[in-house]
């Protein structure tokens, strides 16, 4: 999920000048997009989400948790918050406390995910596009920073015309039906803010514009709206970059297990935090990209190692493999599978972005010893034996 998004602005902008243009006839063919957009109202506002990993997450811990160390303790129930992703400036020390806070645990009972006890979270800045990391360059390029600046130099405003709807990306959608306490507040929250986004612009229906995992959550947030409210609040929905039927780079973190590969993280820092799989197996969003049997085929081997190869059908029997409990594998298949399977139409007006010219493999091949081989998807066939699979950039 790290397609870079150099080019989207531009594309955005190009697709925004259309649908302006195409919307208010009684506009001159020489009054540009550009002077439009900087009229106060009568601008369609723009909601951003961004991809996965991109949001802010802060921590508060109750006296219920159960700190693994002293050191994990030291804002137990003090009541404030602090930021648990991203922070690059904790100390490595700190790193299995936050794993410890950031992982997920499956409430059986209640049928759902949530925190550790004693842990509560909440994505910063809801509403805002501030909250989508900017502490450094790269996170910023990730996480549609390109794309603020270029729709701020069009004449949006954070706040006014243009909003943020960060999200907490450890979660995921589930079939209708089963309990899912973070999307549906989500999906509240979403729905708010795109209902003030329009009001504050005179009615003007919304863009959502989403990035990578963001796709998932909005698609889920508008299949489950009444179409009238669609009709009514959605100009436009733009899906940048979300391999919708899963992609296989999304399979490489879960099989180092199957084939254990050079990067291990013996002693992570606080940003290779998700990659450890004591949290980032935890998550419910561990399973949305997974290659889905309708995208990949039931036969194409998508893993192969010495032993054994692995199609989208397969999964299971990969991720029991990779090392997952019985309950995690059984999530699998009834929580995540249906969504992939299900995955429909959201009923408004789409545009897709995808990159082309990208090396993405389309199999992961492990040999002795155990370093994985790509073979690249794309519009040439090439084979790129022995180029390492970590250079590439998923869909
Ligand atoms: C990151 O963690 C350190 C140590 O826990 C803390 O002092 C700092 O305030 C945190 N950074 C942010 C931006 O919250
Ligand atoms: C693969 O097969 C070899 C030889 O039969 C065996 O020693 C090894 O444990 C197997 N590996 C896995 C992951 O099943």
């Amino acid at each position: 999920m790290e397609t870079k998004l150099r080019c989207l602005p531009r594309l955005l902008l190009i697709l925004f000048t259309f649908s302006v243009v195409g919307q208010t006839a009684v506009l001159s063919s020489t009054e540009s997009h550009q002077r439009y957009v900087k009229h106060a109202s009568g601008v369609h506002p723009v909601v951003l989400l961004p991809g996965n990993t991109c949001s802010q997450i802060e921590v508060r811990l109750t006296d219920a948790y159960e700190p693994l160390s002293p050191l994990c303790a030291a804002r137990k129930g003090d009541g404030r918050w602090s930021r648990l992703w991203k922070n690059n400036t904790a100390a490595d020390a700190e790193v299995p406390c936050f794993a410890d806070q950031l992982r997920l645990v499956y409430d059986h009972a209640a049928g759902d995910y949530r925190n550790a006890p004693g842990v509560e979270t909440r994505a910063v800045s809801f509403g805002s596009t501030r909250g989508f990391l900017a502490d450094d360059a790269a996170d910023k390029e990730l996480c549609m920073g390109n794309l603020v600046a270029a729709l701020e130099r069009e004449g949006y405003r954070d706040g006014e015309t243009l909003f943020g709807a960060p999200y907490d990306f450890r979660h995921a959608p589930a079939p209708a039906g089963q309990a899912n306490r973070e999307l549906s507040l989500f999906r509240r929250r979403l729905g708010a803010l795109v209902e003030h986004a329009s009001k504050a612009n005179g009615g003007m229906p919304v863009i959502l514009v989403t990035h990578s995992q963001g796709g998932y959550f909005a698609l889920d947030f508008l299949r489950r709206s009444p179409l009238p409210w669609r009709r009514r609040f959605i100009k436009h929905f733009v899906m940048a970059s979300t391999g919708a039927g899963g992609f296989v780079l999304s399979m490489q973190g879960l099989a180092t297990s199957i084939a254990p590969s050079s990067s291990s993280y013996s002693s992570p820092s606080p940003s290779d935090v998700l990659s450890m799989p004591s949290v980032g197996r935890t998550f419910a969003s561990t399973f949305t990209a997974l290659p889905s049997p309708v995208a990949f085929g039931d036969d194409t081997p998508l893993v192969v190692t010495r032993n054994k190869s692995y199609a989208a059908s397969d999964m299971p029997a990969f991720l029991a493999a990779a090392g997952l409990p019985p309950y995690a594998v059984r999530l699998y298949e009834t929580r995540a599978l249906p969504v992939a399977l299900n995955l429909g139409a959201p009923v408004v007006p789409v545009t897709c972005v995808n990159g082309f010219g990208m090396p993405t493999p389309e199999m992961l091949v492990y040999r002795p010893p155990g370093r994985p081989r790509a073979r690249p998807r794309g519009g040439v066939r090439r084979r790129r034996r022995g180029r390492e699979l970590g250079k590439y950039s998923g869909a």
